[in-house]
């Protein structure tokens, strides 16, 4: 046994790398020359004002918009160019910033329309039993019940998406990319709409999830769950990278503070308009 204890903090492997991504909508730069990288493990929050260009990034990252330039890789590969289904199936996995349940759909549909991103048969296969699809079923179904119960809905399990109240439509959302078994999970505002106690036990499903070896990449307005739940901070302001770090240097960059004045980088004063 060595008498010297190894005091070296663990080398972090980057896993996601955005290189000098930008996206122009006609003459508006929504993103310029962003570059920050995540790392396995992490949660890693992307902040700023309204319009900063956060929805934009994840567009970007998950396949539903090209960047304009720029690379963005995950593992080693390169996303860019890849379609939406292809970055999912790689691991990459993100939920919307509105809310994107299936209503007529029961929850437990819902999920199962999950499961299949990653399985063998389509989900209409699934939803009419078709015989090829008989074996799997009952392991999907399975694995439906276990991520309901994990994100705290399973009672729900057949009540329509729609019929659910708000909180729960967007923990339904959760549960659905869960179950496409992300290695890198993109929440775009979670927690939006939800009441305080709601947000709370939201933080508490995070930690479960990351304990799920799920690496984290969060869009948020709620500051007290940002500054509560992450690593490490990037702020965006103008599609500009304003500032990076962990998150109490981070509520006292002066820059990130003119960036929200008005809108309160401090405790829950964040909130959407
Ligand atoms: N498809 C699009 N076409 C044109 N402009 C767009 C498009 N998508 C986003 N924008 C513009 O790009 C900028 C960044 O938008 P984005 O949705 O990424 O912001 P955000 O940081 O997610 O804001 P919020 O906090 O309000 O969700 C905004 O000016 C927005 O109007
Ligand atoms: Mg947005």
């Amino acid at each position: 046994m060595s008498a010297i204890p190894n005091t070296a903090a663990p080398v972090l492997e980057p896993v996601l790398e955005i290189e000098h991504v930008a996206v122009h909508f006609g003459g508006l730069v929504a993103v310029a020359d962003m570059n920050f990288a995540v790392h396995e493990g992490e949660v890693v929050s992307l902040i700023g004002p309204n319009g900063a260009g956060k929805t934009t990034a994840f567009n970007v990252i998950t396949g539903f918009l090209r960047p304009t330039k720029g690379r963005i890789r995950y593992r080693g590969t390169v996303l860019t160019g890849l379609r939406p289904h292809e970055v999912a199936d790689l691991g990459v996995v993100r939920t919307f910033q509105k809310t994107s349940v299936f209503d007529t759909n029961t929850v437990f549909e819902n999920i199962l329309i999950g499961l299949h991103r990653r399985g063998r048969c389509t989900a209409w296969e699934t939803l009419l039993g078709l015989p090829r699809v008989r074996a799997e079923e009952k392991r999907l179904r399975e694995e439906a019940v276990e991520i309901l119960e994990f994100v705290g809905i399973a009672r729900r399990a057949s009540e329509l998406g729609g019929a659910l109240p708000y909180g729960e439509q967007r923990l339904l959302e959760v549960a659905v990319a869960l179950a496409a078994r992300p290695s890198l999970l993109l929440l775009d505002e979670p927690v939006s709409g939800m009441n305080p106690a709601e947000t709370s036990s939201f933080m508490r499903l995070l930690a479960r999830i990351r304990a799920r070896n799920i690496t984290v990449l969060l869009v948020e307005h709620d500051m007290r769950m940002v500054m509560g739940v992450s690593d490490r901070v990037v702020v965006l302001n103008h599609g500009k990278i304003i500032a990076e770090g962990p998150p109490a240097a981070i509520q006292q960059n002066p820059e990130v503070i003119r960036a929200y004045l008005g809108h309160g980088v401090r405790g829950e004063g964040a909130k959407r308009a």
